[in-house]
């Protein structure tokens, strides 16, 4: 398993361009499965996730291959095959509860192991489950399987009890083949939802509302194939805005978004940094005094959760207390007692975390159990004093494409070093 090795302090410096998002690539390369024709994704990023995902997608007929210049093509094999995602998938990545819907619409039928708990939180399926019997399918829940079958999907009106992102994604996915008009109500408005409809638009699905909390489908007979790119990862870019801001820093993230990073944005001008943004790029130059701000996550447009590790590692460098609320995940702190284990002072109290700052971090060796957390406890070695060695870096590898490539671009000095077997 590899590792990070990371020599501080250093000063991030320079530019760098925001890969396309893990997040709408994985819905993007699930809704192959929608059509018989091929697919084209510009700007799919070469992280672990899409590839258990086209992994997950031979197995069902969908075969995939890079072209020269990085996009992934998709061709659906001549043969409608197969219907299930087995556990042996499922364990490795969850986002493979993707493949439900498209499955049931186009196929009739599902086998999905499952997805469990993970290391963030409990994380239930039940909103995906709710939504496919409203439009009419027929669901159990046997040995660890969802099985899941349907003649053809209707056309209904459906309220998410909880707004939630892939259940969103896996309902826009099946309506776009049910017979009638579907209503979804108390949708989640991430970007990559967006993104997901326009594809979709793009093969001949007819939805509308995506981005707002109510969407509507028209389902159509078939779909067609098409050309689409990615929407720029804001999750990735702002990891590296967050890493400028830390370290008196001064990054140009290139190819993004800065509408889609807007709660990020507000929340670094509070706390001190300098932020200029174009109409597809954002520059980021940190202060030497950093102040701390309090923050909560929440649902698009609020503070993302995948930006919350990374910002309570911004604050051990702040002035003053920071408390941070999570509220979408409630077990998504496991990098406060990496980050004491470095330095930090930092008081958890369930879903609270209260960061005191600013403290001098030591370079330690750190272990992180998601990607999130592995992201942040990089920014922290970027800012402590030596040598800081992060391990199990293939957490980050599902993410962040060459994420010590793009550092060392800008000037840190970090290194991916082999580490021992895995057990
Ligand atoms: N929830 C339910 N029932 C459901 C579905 C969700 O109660 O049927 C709850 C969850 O337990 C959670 C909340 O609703 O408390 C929101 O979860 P959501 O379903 O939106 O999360 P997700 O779709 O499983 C996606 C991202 C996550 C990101 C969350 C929140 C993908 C592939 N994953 O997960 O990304 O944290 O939305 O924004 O899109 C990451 O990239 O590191 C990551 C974890």
């Amino acid at each position: 398993m590899d590792r990070f090795l990371i020599q501080g302090p250093c000063r991030l410096e320079g530019t760098v361009r925001a890969s396309g998002a893990k997040n709408a690539a994985l819905p993007a390369l699930a809704a192959s499965l929608l059509t018989d024709h091929p697919l084209t994704l510009e700007r799919a990023p070469e992280v672990r996730d899409v590839g258990s995902m086209r992994q997950l997608l031979s197995g069902l007929g969908v075969e995939s291959q890079r072209l020269e210049g990085g996009a992934l093509r998709l061709v659906p094999g001549e043969e409608r095959s197969g219907f299930e995602a087995p556990y042996e998938q499922v364990k490795k990545m969850r986002a493979s509860i993707l493949v439900l819907g498209p499955l049931l619409a186009r196929r009739g039928q599902a086998k999905v192991s499952l997805p469990g708990g993970c290391a963030i939180g409990v994380r239930p399926i039940d909103q995906h489950i709710d939504g496919l019997q409203a439009l009419g399918a027929e669901v159990m829940l046997e040995h660890g399987y969802v099985y899941a079958s349907a003649s053809r999907l209707r056309g209904t009106t459906f309220r998410f009890g909880v707004p939630t992102v892939t259940g969103t994604e896996n309902l826009m996915m099946a309506a776009t083949l049910a017979e009638g008009r579907t209503t979804l109500e108390n949708c989640a408005c991430e970007p990559e939802i967006e993104d997901l409809a326009t594809l979709l638009g793009r093969l001949g699905g007819r939805i509308s509302g995506q981005g707002t909390p109510t969407i509507v489908i028209d389902g159509v007979e078939s779909l067609g194939g098409g050309d689409h790119e990615i929407v720029a990862d804001r999750i990735e870019g702002g990891t590296y805005l967050v890493g400028a801001a830390m370290t008196q820093g001064d990054v140009t993230l290139e190819g993004a978004r800065p509408e889609h990073l807007e709660p990020l944005i507000d929340l670094l001008r509070a706390v001190g940094v300098e932020v200029t943004t174009g109409a597809d790029w954002i520059r980021v130059r940190g202060p030497r005094t950093l102040q701390a701000q309090d923050v909560e996550t929440a649902p698009h447009p609020g503070f993302p959760t995948d930006l919350q590790a990374q910002f309570m590692a911004l604050m051990t460098q702040a002035e003053g207390i920071s408390t941070i609320h999570e509220t979408i995940f409630e077990n998504r702190f496991q990098h406060a007692a990496e980050l004491a284990r470095m330095g930090a002072e930092i008081h958890v109290e369930e879903h609270t975390a209260r960061v005191v700052g600013p403290r001098p971090l030591s370079g330690a060796d750190v272990m992180a159990t998601d990607l999130r957390a592995s992201a942040c406890l990089v920014l922290a070695g970027l800012v402590a004093e030596g040598e800081t060695m992060v391990s199990r870096i293939y957490h980050l590898d599902r993410g962040y494409h060459a994420m010590e490539q793009k550092l060392q671009q800008l000037g840190a000095r970090v290194e991916r070093v082999p580490g021992p077997p895995t057990p």
